[in-house]
């Protein structure tokens, strides 16, 4: 559903970086460093869930993941983020908040639960439902 998305956006940072007091030139948007903080939570989860990474760095990340639920909605608001990603609908964009949210706290209690085979079922649901509110296919 994304795949276009980086072709939109290039011409965007060229012409920021235009100009000659651009203080955000060649630096990434907040909404793509939203979506590689939540990439970097989904990896440490999944590490988690193979035994390779602290129970303790989970809840963070679920933390994390929860955290940037909650500012999705002012990331992506429906009525200017369909314009700006053509893969992104104001459906999609008023319904993923919520899921998201729904999700990270469904995970958050999982990864407190201890159990990495509850939280590995948490994470999957998180990857199909929350991300794949907008990500029609989610690699991460
Ligand atoms: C509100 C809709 C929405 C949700 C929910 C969402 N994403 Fe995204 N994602 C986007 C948009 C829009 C972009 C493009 C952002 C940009 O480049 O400015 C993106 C881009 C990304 C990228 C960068 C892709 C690339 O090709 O570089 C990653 C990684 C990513 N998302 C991971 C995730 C993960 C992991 C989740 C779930 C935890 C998630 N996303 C949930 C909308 C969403």
């Amino acid at each position: 559903m994304l795949r276009s998305l980086a072709i939109v956006a290039a011409p965007v940072l060229l012409l920021a970086a235009c100009g000659p007091q651009a203080p955000n030139a060649g630096q990434q948007t907040i909404q793509g460093q939203s979506m590689a903080r939540m990439r970097a939570s989904v990896d440490t989860i999944s590490a988690y869930t193979k035994g390779t990474a602290s129970q303790a760095s989970a809840h963070q990340a679920a933390m994390e993941l929860a955290a940037w639920s909650d500012r999705l909605a002012d990331l992506f608001p429906p009525d200017t983020a369909p314009k700006q990603y053509v893969d992104m609908t104001a459906d999609m964009a008023r319904a993923a908040p919520a899921v998201m949210r729904r999700e990270s706290a469904n995970l958050l209690a999982a990864t407190d639960s201890g159990k990495p085979e509850q939280t590995a079922a948490a994470l999957a649901s998180m990857r199909k439902n929350g991300c794949g509110a907008c990500h029609q296919t989610v690699p991460y």
